[in-house]
């Protein structure tokens, strides 16, 4: 059942290229040129009307709407908020029936997100899910449901179902953006191009898992880390921070790169390593000199960078290259080498891979 790999976890990344492909599907039509999202309902009109999108989630999904959020806000240039679904109820967020609310669930089950859910429907907006589990408890009760095909994800730490809900969150915004015209259909036919370019990228990633392995092995023997980076490569840097807490058990931080100096720099010392993601490249230069800051107190930085960044490869200590794509896409490349580096630190240091202790699958608890 695990189809020749050791853990089911290593098998989900592995599987990603092909989820990417499902989740993308029919999705795009034959031209290359348009989303074709049928299963939202909402009509231009009705998309014309939102006056803000409210993303709300748990865990893993709740960074897979960090991203989502700028996704949307650069394509369809709507304002969105994204929450974690057992905070959200409680701050009173403001909702009627021109916010458009989206909640994120692998399983569907999870009870916060669920309880976010019935709050939004119960003061009038519309609520899309995006779920793995087709008939699951938040695909019955949201109005429109997009599916990420990724297949069942049995590892308690969450990997392909990440993914294709960043492709769902892609085609989301391209949908938005094609209504509202947005953006040129030169840009949509760009980008929709690079997406498609995405699962053989991983592939290649995938194919250079050794790199990745030994830099594992290094840091199962640190017991505290950093992640930085600047935009979309901040909402990675939580991802890859959660993906190694959880299965690892070694303590990191994600940071806003140019918010460490406000105080966490304090914590910066001789040999830490610092993993430092570089791929947003209209950011880079304030990224390198947050680099600086951190290897002037002696870190050890590892970057991610997009390929042939001669910058940060002189910036840092050991590079790992990504395959070109637009700079909005990077998420669902760069998150590939921080999840195998999880789960070979998980591995290095002898734990039960696929249940991390103290954790479940489902929360169905809130
Ligand atoms: O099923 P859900 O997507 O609603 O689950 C949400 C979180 O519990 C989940 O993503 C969790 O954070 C993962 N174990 C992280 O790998």
């Amino acid at each position: 059942e695990k189809a020749g790999f050791d853990h089911f976890m290593l098998k989900e990344i592995h599987e990603q290229p092909k989820a990417y492909r499902d989740t993308m599907g029919s999705r795009i039509d034959a031209s290359g040129r348009q989303v074709v999202l049928n299963e939202v309902g909402l009509t231009a009109q009705q998309i014309w009307d939102i006056h803000n999108i409210h993303i709300v989630a748990c865990g893993t999904a709740y960074h897979a709407g960090l991203v989502g959020k700028s996704v949307i806000e650069q394509l369809a240039r709507i304002p969105v908020e994204t929450d974690v679904a057992s905070e959200y109820r409680y701050r009173s967020p403001i909702i009627n029936a021109n916010t458009l609310v989206i909640v994120v669930s692998q399983s569907g089950e999870t009870a916060d997100t669920l309880a976010a859910l019935r709050e939004a429907k119960r003061c009038g907006a519309h609520v899309i899910a995006i779920t793995n589990v087709v008939g699951s408890s938040v695909a019955r009760e949201a109005d429109d449901v997009i599916v990420t095909w990724a297949g069942p994800e049995i590892a308690v730490a969450s990997t392909k179902a990440y993914t294709s809900q960043l492709i769902a969150f892609y085609l989301l915004g391209l949908h938005l953006a094609q209504t509202l015209g947005t953006r040129e259909a030169e840009y949509i036919a760009v980008t929709l191009d690079a997406l498609q370019k995405l699962p053989e990228q991983v592939e290649s990633i995938l194919s250079r898992v050794e790199e990745i392995k030994q830099y594992a092995e290094q840091i199962a023997e640190h017991n505290d880390l950093f992640f930085i980076g600047r935009g979309l490569d901040y909402a990675v840097a939580l991802e890859g921070s959660l993906k190694l807490k959880e299965i690892s058990y070694i303590h990191s931080e994600a940071y806003a790169a140019g918010e460490l100096k406000h105080g966490t720099l304090a914590l910066i010392e001789e040999g830490i390593p610092v993993i430092a993601l570089g791929t947003q490249e209209q950011l880079l230069e304030k990224t390198i000199s947050n680099i600086k800051e951190v290897k002037a107190r002696g870190a050890q930085v590892f970057g991610i960078a997009m390929e042939g960044n001669e910058e940060l490869h002189k910036a840092v200590d050991l590079v790992f290259e990504i395959p070109r794509t637009v700079p909005l896409l990077t998420p669902a490349l760069s998150v590939i080498p921080l999840q195998l580096l999880a789960y070979y630190a998980s591995l290095a240091r002898g734990n039960d891979v696929d249940k991390p202790r103290n954790l479940a699958k489902s929360v169905t608890v809130e």
